[in-house]
């Protein structure tokens, strides 16, 4: 059952550890390194565009999902017991609003949000609880800002698991933890942020208490890493220029370039994307390494150490984590794809939120600092307005309803500990209004909007 072709390793270079994939372990016990998965295509590389391609037409349930189509390029047998809700197999939409409002010609959105639990986790979910499966594991657990936790609790409901979620008390969205607490798992609200709860579930999983499936998890990268495969799937094999995902712990960032660098090297593509990984302002350590490092991306060294930052801020509740366990693989996802990291405000992710949802489409706060980000990047020159763009939505529109609405109404505000409240403006505000039961004065309404006679913000 266990795929002998492949193994852990320990990505330090000096180090490169070799670990059997039924060994439980998320760190190198030789030098504490993060670990990747090694392994090799289970089929010839020439015949699996088509492979993939024909599945398509397949109901066989491995062939319906969007990461267990790819599973040439995963870590599992094929006798595997596949833990799968049908995730993957998301849309890559136009969004000619949100470009207008970036100066792009075109912009693409790649929608995450469209997964069975509503976010991008499901991807990595299937293929680390069928891991815990493989293992034989009881109780598996992770710490979160309540994507991963709605996510795991889903599939650790499929797989007939115990499922204990540790989160900050109060900084989760009401969605997220209903998801949780729904699909049954034990949900234990700490006092403190995201960077605690992780510090205190790696201690348990290291102790052995706990099957740990945050992003430190190889298992989830590897399933995560089919997003890519899916993407170029879609796109004629043929990557965008710039690609631009949202950062916070950097498990999908450090997944993406995985995936990427697994592609060129099978010849599977020509070409890579420059990665953008973006971050709210008031919970940036990655992008301040960035600033610091910049220049040693090309040799391909990674920086020895980041600093966290302790109290991170940001309305975008999903991505307010100060200490990103996955950096390293992240930083080496930059030095891959000649990427970069940069910040948006909070005024930047809650106006280009707005515009995403003008578009019909509509995302998670977090999801929203890549079209924040593409703006800067293209007022800066850095990404031109005929340049192939794609931004990865990473959550749901309805994971963070309580955000919506209090933007919508005026009344999304900033607190800060420095200053006075500061409020959010609604650039693009559309209050509800009140009106009587009343055919006239509804009608009125109706005419006040055929007056104004504009296709939406530009
Ligand atoms: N977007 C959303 C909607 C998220 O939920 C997260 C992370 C990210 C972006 C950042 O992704 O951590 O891979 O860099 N959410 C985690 C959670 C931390 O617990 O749900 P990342």
């Amino acid at each position: 059952m266990i795929n002998r072709q492949s193994h852990q390793q320990c990505i330090e270079p000096e180090c490169l550890a070799r670990y059997a994939l039924d060994e439980r372990i998320y760190a190198c016990s030789r030098c504490g390194g993060l670990l990747d998965i090694e392994t090799k295509p289970t089929a010839e590389v020439e015949s699996l565009k088509k492979l993939w391609r024909e599945r398509r037409s397949s109901f066989e349930p491995r062939d319906l999902s969007g990461v267990w189509r790819f599973r040439e390029l995963l870590p599992f047998t094929d006798d595997a017991p596949v833990v799968s809700l049908g995730e993957g197999n998301t849309p890559l939409y136009d969004a000619p609003g949100s470009a207008r409002y970036c100066k792009l010609n075109s912009l693409k959105l790649k929608h995450q949000g469209a997964n069975p639990t509503g976010s991008f986790k499901d991807a990595g979910m299937t293929t680390a609880v069928t891991q815990a499966r493989l293992l034989g594991t009881r109780l598996v657990g992770c710490a979160s800002t309540g994507n991963t936790a709605a996510s795991l609790a889903a599939y650790a409901a499929r797989a007939d698991m115990l499922c204990a979620i540790i989160v900050p008390e109060g900084q989760v969205s009401h969605a997220k933890l209903a998801q949780a607490l729904d699909y049954g798992a034990v949900v234990l609200e700490i006092e403190g942020n995201f960077d605690d709860a992780m510090r205190v579930i790696r201690e348990l999983a290291e102790q052995g208490n706990i099957y740990l499936v945050n992003s430190i998890n190889p298992f989830r990268i590897e399933g995560q890493k089919t997003v890519m495969i899916e993407l170029a799937e879609q796109l004629g094999w043929e990557m965008p220029d710039h690609l631009v995902v949202p950062g916070g712990n950097l498990g999908n960032s450090s997944a993406f370039g995985k995936g990427l660098q697994e592609l060129l090297q099978l010849g599977l593509l020509d070409r890579l994307p420059q990665i953008t990984v973006v971050q709210a302002e008031g919970a940036a350590p990655f992008a301040d390494l960035f600033q610091k490092h910049r220049n040693e991306l090309r040799d391909g060294e990674i920086p020895s150490e980041i600093k966290n930052v302790a109290r991170p801020k940001t309305l975008a509740s999903a991505i307010k984590i100060g200490a990103p366990v996955s950096w390293k693989k992240a930083w080496r996802t930059l030095s891959w794809t000649q990427g970069r990291v940069l910040t948006v405000n909070e005024q930047e992710i809650a106006d280009a939120k707005a515009i995403i949802g003008r578009d019909g489409i509509g995302c998670e706060p977090a999801s929203a600092t890549t079209v924040a980000g593409i703006k800067k990047l293209v007022a800066a020159e850095i990404i031109r307005e005929d340049q192939r763009v794609v931004a990865v939505l990473t959550g749901h529109l309805l994971k963070d309803s309580e955000y919506v609405i209090n933007y919508h109404r005026g009344k999304l505000t900033v607190t800060t500990e420095a200053v006075e409240p500061q409020p959010i403006t609604a650039t693009f505000g559309n209050r509800p209004v009140s009106v009587k039961a009343d055919a006239v004065q509804i009608r009125e309404q109706f005419q006040r909007l055929l007056d104004l006679k504009v296709g939406g913000p530009t």
